[in-house]
Parts: C-alpha cells; structure tokens; sequence
C-alpha cells in the first residue's frame, strides 16, 4: 500500500478534515499538499471539537506522523498556535512533525495587500490570510521560504527585495507597509521555534514510501476552487485538485493507489463566485442551520443550495476519483422533496458537466428525490439507513459513475458508515 489522497470534490468545506481524521486511524503519514492557513477544518471526537488550519487534520491520531509539503504556504503564527494546542492535549512531539524548507512564507505584507484588494468592488471574497499574494510571490520567483527563517542574513536580504517590490502596491490600494524590523524580529523568533520541524519533507515521504508506510495526502479547499479547474477567477490560488499532490508533496503519480472526494450530500459555498444550485430563499437558510453553516477560518454565513452533480462529476474526472465520501447526509433528514442538479441547460443545450466560465448564466435542471424523517446520526452500517437514503446514495453513485466509499452521518468521528476503506 502507498499514498491515498483525500480531496475536496466541491467549494471546500465539504467535511474533508473529519474524514482525514477517521482515515488516519489506518495511516503512518499525513501530509497537507495545498493552501495554508485558508483552510479550516473542524473535527469532533467525542463530543470534543479541535479546528485546524495548518496542521493535517490526522494530528488527533497520536501515531501519525505530520508533513506539511512544499506546495503549501506557511503562516508561522498559526503554526505555532497549532502546535501550542497540540501540545496542551498532549499530543506534540518535535519527531511528530516536518515542515517543508521548500514550502514558502506568508509574510504581513501578503495578509495586507490580501485585505486591501479585497475592499474593493468585485473582489473575490477571500479568507484574508494573505494567500493570493504569497502564491504569486512563488510563481514570480521572489518569494520567501520557510528555510530562509533559518538564516538571519539571507532573510533580511530577501525581505528587503520583497518589501520594495510590493510597497508601491500596498501605496496605491491606500495601504501603509509593514516595516521591515517588525517583521524580521517576529519572524525570525518564529523561525527559532520552528527550526527542530524544518526540513526535507519530500525526502521523508520518499523513505517511508521506501518502507511500504501507509501515506495520506491530505487535501484543502475544493476542486472548484482549484486555480485551473475551478470556477475561476473566483478560486483559491493553488492546485487543490489530486495533481497538486503529487507536485505538492514532491512524489510522483505512480505512488497513488487511490484518491478518495469528499462531497456534501448538497452543497456550499463561502465566498464570492457563480453557485447555481444556490438557494437564495428559507430552504437555504434552513438548510445553513440544520448543517451549521459557517466558516470555521473566517465566521462567514455559508451559502448553500442542492447538490450540484455537474460540478461533482467535473470533480470525479478531473481528480481521477476511485471513491467519494458523503458527508452530511443527516442534515437532509426531515425535508419532504430532495432537489438534486442533474444538468445545466445554457446556449440551448443541457450540460453534464460545468463550461469553462459562464456559469453564473446557467439554468440548473432538478430532478426530485423523496425525502425521510428519520435521524441517521445513529446508522453505523449502511444497512442502517433508511430505504430513502440508501436510494439517494445510489442515485448519486449512478450519475457520477463513482462508488460511495463512506457515508457520514454526523460531525463525530465515530458517527461514519464505513463502506470501503482506501487503505484495506
Ligand atoms: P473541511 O474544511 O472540508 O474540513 O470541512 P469543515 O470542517 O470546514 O466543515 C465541515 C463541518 O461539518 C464541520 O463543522 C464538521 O464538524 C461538520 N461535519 C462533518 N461531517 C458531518 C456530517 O456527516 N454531519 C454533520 N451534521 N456535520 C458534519
Ligand atoms: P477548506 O480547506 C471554503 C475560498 C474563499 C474565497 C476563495 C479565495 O476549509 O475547505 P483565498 O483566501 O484562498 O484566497 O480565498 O476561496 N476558500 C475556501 N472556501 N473552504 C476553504 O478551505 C477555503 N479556502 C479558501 O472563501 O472564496
Ligand atoms: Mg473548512
């Protein structure tokens, strides 16, 4: 057995983190790909709640060891923060965890200009974590790494030629820029707590893939906000997608035995962008508090609507899906009918999967599934569930052409129907 990747099939949120956590049960490895501190995902065992932005949700698990990849961008703050509540449970070690030399730094000035931009008309909407602008910093080849926090010269270097490139940005948006002694100060403090961490996670991986070591590459955000495949521009701006694993992590394709998406059994979105099966009415915001609908990074009021199965068959395709997981089934319990998206009629044509832009002109086509009554927090087996349930899983699985590997019904870990595990 090799690596298993887990990925967002939708806008993100879809429950990846507690799925990560119940898979890393049956895994040696846990290693973030993508994003940074963007993501939030929330996990519930026993009753008790931890929220993760950085750290790979498998940190509850105390036998994983935790990677953080090179495609993802570090705040070493949040870190920090992570690995201080980690610790208060009792659950950090220094050997626990690696983070990548190669991943790079979101720095004040990205946050800043983040939350500057995102003032303005039309903007996307963004977490405000400095994302966009440390993303672009990589691909224009002047951004800051998380290795340089380990030398003072070479830091202060590279940060004096990134705060000259950017200030007359952060001017004209009406900004002041951070100064350079604030930030080199705090950083490079930061940079002395996380030194014992830092180091070649691609390496890693390689060793244990080496052992035969079971390896799960956990995912953030979703395929729709992936910056190629997703509803762009209104995405994130890193590869979320099961190809941004392996360039993400360092690894390549041939280590894959499986890549698992997870989906809501409707769907949300946070954020600015077309959503067409959006439900802009009582059902909507009934369906926000029957699922607690807000963000767990920024608070925001989700926006939510019917399952949207074109988007979800782009997802199946374009991430090579072998199986997805369905999260939130319970919340749809006490609804008469259920609207699933079976296709999108635009330009006189019906579509089964999304147009490369335009979607925001799109007429979804419904079709109509009973609903049911009963609670299904209690359900462990899929026999369990009621017949209406179990026919709206296989309607699913029939139209995206995707087995359904594991149904949850319920944030706690054990509250999960388990039909086929990736790693068995
Ligand atoms: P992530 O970003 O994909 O990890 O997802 P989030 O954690 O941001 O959001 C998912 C929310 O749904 C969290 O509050 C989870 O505790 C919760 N959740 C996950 N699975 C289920 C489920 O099957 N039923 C219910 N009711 N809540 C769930
Ligand atoms: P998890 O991992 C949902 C959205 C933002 C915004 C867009 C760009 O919890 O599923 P960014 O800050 O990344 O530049 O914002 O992407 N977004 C998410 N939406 N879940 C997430 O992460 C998200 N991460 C980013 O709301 O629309
Ligand atoms: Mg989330």
């Amino acid at each position: 057995m090799g690596a298993v990747i887990v990925v967002g099939a939708q806008w993100g949120d879809e429950g990846k983190g507690k799925i990560v956590d119940l898979y890393s049960r049956n895994a040696d490895l846990v290693v973030r790909y993508g994003g940074g501190a963007n993501a939030g995902h929330t996990l519930v065992v026993d009753g008790q709640q931890l929220v993760t932005h950085l750290m790979p949700a498998g940190a509850l698990q105390p036998g994983t060891q935790l990677v953080l990849g090179h495609g993802t961008v570090i705040d070493p703050a949040v870190l920090l923060e992570e690995i201080d509540a980690l610790d208060v449970r009792g659950l950090f070690s220094s050997q626990r965890l690696t983070i990548s030399e190669r991943a790079h730094l979101v720095l004040p000035h990205h946050m800043l200009v983040d939350e500057l931009r995102d003032q303005r008309a039309g903007s996307l909407g963004t977490t405000k974590r400095g994302i966009g602008p440390a993303y672009e910093d990589k691909v224009a080849r002047c951004g800051l790494r998380v290795g340089d926090l380990l030398n003072e010269q070479r830091f202060r270097r590279k940060l004096t030629t990134a705060l000259d490139w950017w200030r007359p940005t952060i001017e004209a948006l009406g900004g002041t820029p951070p100064t350079e002694a604030a930030t080199v100060e705090r950083y490079l403090e930061c940079g002395k707590r996380l030194a014992p961490y830092v180091g070649d996670a691609a390496g890693i991986v390689w060793n244990a893939l080496q052992q035969g070591r079971r390896i799960l590459l956990e995912g953030a955000q979703g395929t729709l906000l992936d910056v190629d495949s997703g509803t762009y521009p209104f995405v994130t701006s890193s590869s979320t997608v099961s190809g941004g694993a392996c360039s993400g992590v360092g690894i390549g394709p041939t280590c894959i035995d499986a890549v698992v998406g997870i989906a809501k059994a409707y769907t949300t979105r946070v954020g600015n962008g077309p959503f067409p099966t959006e439900l802009d009415d009582d059902a909507g915001q009934a369906l926000r508090e029957a699922g607690s609908e807000f963000g767990a990074t920024t608070g925001r009021p989700r926006r939510c609507g019917w399952l949207d199965l074109p988007a979800l068959r782009h997802a199946v395709r374009i991430n090579g899906l072998s199986g997805i997981a369905l999260t939130k089934i319970d919340v749809l319990t006490g609804l008469d009918e259920i609207k699933v998206c079976t296709g999108y009629r635009f330009d006189g044509k019906v579509l089964d999967v999304p147009p490369f832009d335009d979607l925001d002109e799109v007429e979804p086509v419904y079709a109509s599934l009973p609903g049911w009554t009963e609670p299904l927090d209690a359900c462990r087996r899929f026999e369990d569930l009621p017949e209406r349930v179990r026919e709206y899983v296989h309607y699913i699985e029939q139209a995206i052409e995707c087995p359904a590997w594991l149904v949850s019904v319920g944030p706690d870990r054990e509250q999960t129907i388990v039909v086929h595990d990736p790693f068995m």
